[in-house]
Formats: structure tokens, sequence, C-alpha cells
């Protein structure tokens, strides 16, 4: 309190945390904000409107906010003008400025096209606060969309209806909803326009969209997909992140024909153990997951896999997350983001016993990404060789030199005088665990 504040911003600097659909909103934001007239700032201490974007799913979320409220404080003793959006505005409300009276503005996830008019009863000096889970959707009070990179995110899904125990989306995101299909087309027509060459599907459950085509017809998500697939310009269509209960035949089948769909999937098992599955109330069993790697792999060998994994869920013994170790070298992922347990508050698996000590979690935690880390490298060391390509979509380091994506999301450098949006043909030379090298190729790949 007491900290000067310009109450007329005019510069804005989002910042976002957590997964790629916050990343999605944090960019729509932007364009929100300067439809408005506002300039985005380079840096954000700078900025005279600084809006986190926040992400809820692990750790001591909220207390991270708090903290990086306090570091938004200038030296001369002012502060910009200061709104927390995402999760931990969904999940916290009213509690936000509370603790932290510098906070003009708290927006959840699912009411922030009325930025504009919380900002303006901030000029004021009003605190404004939004967290409704309006039934008209946000999206169709958005600006269109603008200049994009090389590959862009479109949001399709939002919200679960899963309740998996330990997790906080239900609450923070909502009930499953899917966007209206002539929406999403026509936002991929207008990502395509502004430059992007691959977009990538999200939603919480990103495969369990559905909705009626435009001539009234039911479609699944392959559906969606299949659209997508027919638009001119677009190179690559990606999706994330999925439950393995809405991987239908048909979304399988759409890996082995849909050429534009990238030879990726994304799918979270959580644990290799049935007890555990059974307990965080996940509804599929190993086994049924280990079967719809099999289905997917015989229509398309080459997919690069992909997963998320919790150790250290209440109750999870050592020989329990032996299982988890088995699992993962039995499937052999390109790639998987592995978590320890973080009790969400309001959530089942909070209140159960049992609750897995933090050295404990630690050790797993470090096995787990050992394993996985070993399967990364020796993924990506097996496709040295190959000629595959490249989505061109950052400088590099050095000079003439550009970072892509690969189809099966490795990130290769090389030397080209091609142009960032461009794809090119590429030898792989030499792989990392985390990055690659490559040389472009004269004749085309094979
Ligand atoms: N603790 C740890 N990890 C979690 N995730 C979701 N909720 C929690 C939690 N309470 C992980 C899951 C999910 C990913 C997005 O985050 O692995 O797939
Ligand atoms: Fe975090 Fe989940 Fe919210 Fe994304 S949806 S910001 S991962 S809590």
């Amino acid at each position: 309190m007491g900290w000067l504040m310009n109450r007329d911003p005019k510069t804005f600097h989002v910042k976002s945390f957590g997964c790629q659909m916050n990343m999605y909103d944090g960019a729509r934001m932007t364009e929100l904000l300067e439809a408005q007239g506002m300039t985005a700032a380079v840096d954000g201490v700078e900025a005279d409107l600084v809006v986190l974007n926040t992400c809820h799913i692990r750790e001591k979320a909220a207390e991270k906010v708090y903290s990086d409220i306090g570091r938004l404080k200038r030296e001369d003793g002012s502060r910009p003008m200061i709104a927390v959006a995402g999760c931990v505005a969904q999940a916290e409300g009213a509690e936000i400025p509370r603790r932290a009276p510098s906070v003009d503005i708290v927006v959840g996830p699912q009411a922030y096209h009325r930025l504009p008019d919380l900002l303006n009863e901030a000029k004021t000096g009003k605190r404004a606060l939004d967290t409704d889970m309006p039934i008209e959707s946000k999206f169709g009070a958005l600006p269109a969309r603008r200049k994009q990179a090389p590959s862009a995110f479109l949001t399709v899904q939002e919200g679960c209806d899963k309740f998996c125990t330990y997790c906080v989306v239900p609450y923070t995101r909502g009930a499953e909803v899917s966007r209206d299909w002539t929406a999403i087309v026509d936002e991929a027509k207008a990502l395509i326009d502004g430059g992007a060459r691959e977009i990538t599907l999200l939603g919480q459950n990103v495969n369990a969209w559905e909705g009626e085509d435009d001539k009234g017809r039911h479609q699944g998500f392959d559906g969606l997909i299949r659209a997508l697939d027919a638009l001119p310009g677009l190179a690559r269509i990606r999706y994330t992140t999925s439950h393995p209960n809405d991987m239908t035949e048909g979304l399988i089948q759409a890996h082995g024909d849909v050429e534009k769909l990238m030879p990726y999937l994304h799918l979270p098992v959580q644990s290799g153990n049935d007890r555990i599955l059974k307990a965080m109330n996940r509804s599929h069993t190993t086994r049924s997951y280990l079967a719809i790697l099999d289905r997917v792999r015989a229509v398309r060998p080459d997919i690069a896999l992909s997963g998320d994994f919790i150790v250290g869920f209440p109750g999870e013994t050592e020989a329990e997350f032996e299982d988890t170790l088995k699992l993962v070298s039995a499937v052999n992922y390109a790639q998987a983001y592995s978590f320890k347990y973080s009790p969400r508050p309001g959530t089942p698996a909070a209140d159960m016993e049992n609750q897995v000590a933090a050295e404990v979690m630690d050790e797993r935690l470090q096995r787990l990404q050992a394993l996985i880390n070993v399967g990364q490298l020796a993924f990506n060391q097996a496709t040295v060789g190959k000629h595959t390509q490249v989505l061109l979509e950052r400088q590099g380091k050095k000079p003439g030199q550009l970072i892509g994506k690969s189809p099966w999301l490795q990130s290769i450098h090389l030397e080209t005088v091609a142009k960032i949006g461009e794809i090119v043909d590429v030898e792989i030379l030499s792989a990392g665990p985390n990055s690659l090298a490559g040389a472009e190729l004269m004749e085309k790949a094979a």
C-alpha cells in the first residue's frame, strides 16, 4: 500500500505460467489489450499494467503469486497496476486482494474477455473482480486473431469432468465444454492467414471434443482434425492433452491416414500401478493404456509417445512406484513429464491418509526422471541419419542458425538460408537429450 501507481496504463505485460492453455489465454489477453490501444512492454517492471496469468496445478502456486506480486515494486517505490488472472485467481478469488492489497484486478480463466471493463473499473480506484464461469463463451467476445508465429495454439475444449482425485482442474476450469465447430475452423483460418503453418489444438481433455459440423452432423475429435487437414496453407496439426478413455477408434485411425497429423501423442497415464490408478480415479488400467498405445503404433509405427507421471500419490509403496518404472521401460517414451504429488486444497486425495514423505518423493522423482532421460536420449539418437522435415520457428544462437521442430517434436538446429516459417528437408546429424543438429538437404527428402 502507499505505492504510487499510474491509473491510466498505456503499456502492459502478460506473464503466463503453467500449461499451454494458459499460454493461449495469455496470447489472447495480449491481443485484447492491444485492441484497447495499449502496447506490449518488453520489460515487465516497466509496464504500466502487469497481468500475472497463474497456474494452480502443483506446489505452492498461490504462495508464488504473492511473492511475484511483491517483486513488482519498483526502486522508486511505485508499482504497475496488477491483475491476477488464471487458475489461482479462480481458486483464491477475493482472498487475493485481501492478502495482497496492491492487486487491482482478479479475473478467472473463463472471464478474461471482460478485462477491458475490469480495467476501467480499476482506473477509477476500485478493485475489480470477476471469477464467473459465464454460459456465453469468452471466445465470441475476444478480438480476431492477429499475426502468428509459425506454430500456433488453438483452444478447442476446456474444463474436465473426469475428477481424478489429485487434480484441481475440474474446480478451476469448470466442466468439460467443447467449442463450436465453425468458431474453431474460422479461428484456424485466421491463424493460417496470420502466418501459422502448424496448429496445436488444446484442451484439458482435447480428445473429448465433440460437436456438430457445419452440416449438422455429429462429429468427434477426429472429425475436427480431418476438417483442419483440408485447410490449405496448414502443414501440421498437433493436439494436447488427452485422456486414455477418449482415444476413440476414429482418432487412432486418423493417426494412420491424416498426413498433416504429426506422429506425436501425449497420453498421460500417471502411474504404472492399478491400485494407485484406481485410487486416482483414472478409470483405466495399465493394461488398457498399453493396449491403446499398441493400436496407435500399429497404424503409425514411428509415433513418438509422451506422458505425465505423478510420484508419491498418497499410499504409494516402493513396489507400486517400481511398477511405474517398469511401465516407462516398457513403453519407450520419446519424452515424458513427471511430478511429485502435490496436495491440492479441496481435492479428495488431499485428505487421504498415508501422504508420502517429501524425501521419499524426491528420491522417486529422481529415479523416474533419470529413466525418462535415458529413454529420451535413446529416442533422439535412434533418429540420427534419418531424413525428415523441420518447421523453422526461431533464430539460433549462432549467425545463420535457425531452430525448428521435427515431426516428432524434437528441437533441431541447422544452418540455412531458408526463413522462419518455412519447412525444410533435413538430415539429422547428431542428438543430445534435448536438442539435435541437422543439415539441410538440397534435394528433396525421401
Ligand atoms: N500433484 C502433482 N501433479 C499433478 N498433476 C495434476 N495434478 C497434480 C497434483 N496434484 C500433473 C498430472 C497432469 C499434469 C498436467 O499435472 O500429471 O497430467
Ligand atoms: Fe495450471 Fe491446469 Fe490451470 Fe493450466 S489449467 S493453468 S495447468 S491449473
